[in-house]
């Protein structure tokens, strides 16, 4: 499979969230060779969208002439994409937003009605490609936490998504909390193996992989005696 990994985090390969994204990918490939391009948004020469919409009415060609052009063709060539960030103001980092704001000219002006909300349609055909969330979060408790940013990615791709979150995520780059990643790590690992043969993460997995990795009050505790 050809897969797109856009790494958020401003921290490259030292981001918290790229462990459990690393993870995830090994498990895919155990199943079988896949070929993985992983890009820091963080390193790409993406200005931000002006907002002209021209985009959205010419077939898809930005006024702009930066890194997007290219990323925009390996998108579009890809089969899965993965977004990989730490919730920075309950939100994926500034530099990843860009990016995903530079996307509108895979979007024609056309509105059309699913279910009780209106979208855009697609100028192009991407219905092979998917669309996988991976995002970590510094607070122990994940559900309020994911919210904005869960909902956001739901609405942005509708169709064929995977969404993944773990709170306390920092954890996994401190050596010394290895008995509690390492086996959450193997989760995601598995996780990867059931996506790579089934496209899919069976619920139970899911809901282990989800979880505190240790309890919230212990962690919250662990955090602030470090203040
Ligand atoms: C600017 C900034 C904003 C943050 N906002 C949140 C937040 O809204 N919720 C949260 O749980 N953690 C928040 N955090 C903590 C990060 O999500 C956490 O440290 C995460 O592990 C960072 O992931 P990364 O290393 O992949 O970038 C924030 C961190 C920074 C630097």
């Amino acid at each position: 499979m050809k897969i797109l990994v856009l790494n958020g985090s401003p921290k490259r390969d030292q981001s918290d969230t790229m462990h459990m994204t690393r993870a995830f990918l090994q498990g895919m490939q155990d199943v079988e060779e896949q070929e993985i391009h992983i890009v820091h948004a963080i390193d790409l020469h993406v200005k931000y969208c002006t907002g002209c919409l021209v985009c959205m009415h010419n077939g898809g060609k930005c006024i702009q002439d930066d890194d997007m052009k290219d990323l925009l063709q390996e998108i579009v060539k890809s089969e899965l994409i993965i977004f990989s960030f730490g919730l920075y103001c309950y939100a994926m980092p500034a530099p990843l937003k860009a990016v995903v704001d530079r996307t509108v000219p895979l979007s024609s002006m056309i509105m059309k009605k699913r279910g009780e909300r209106y979208e855009h349609v697609r100028q192009g055909d991407f219905s092979r490609l998917r669309f996988l969330m991976i995002a970590g979060s510094g607070f122990p408790n994940s559900k309020h936490n994911f919210e904005p940013a869960v909902g956001a990615f739901k609405l942005k791709f509708p169709e064929d998504h995977t969404i993944i979150t773990v709170p306390e995520s920092p954890m996994f780059s401190v050596p010394e909390a290895a008995p509690l990643t390492g086996p959450r790590l193997d989760l995601l690992r598995e996780a990867g193996r059931e996506f790579a043969k089934n496209g899919a993460i069976p619920e139970p997995l899911m809901a282990e992989i989800t979880s505190p990795m240790m309890p919230e009050a212990e962690y919250a505790a662990i955090v602030n005696s470090g203040v």
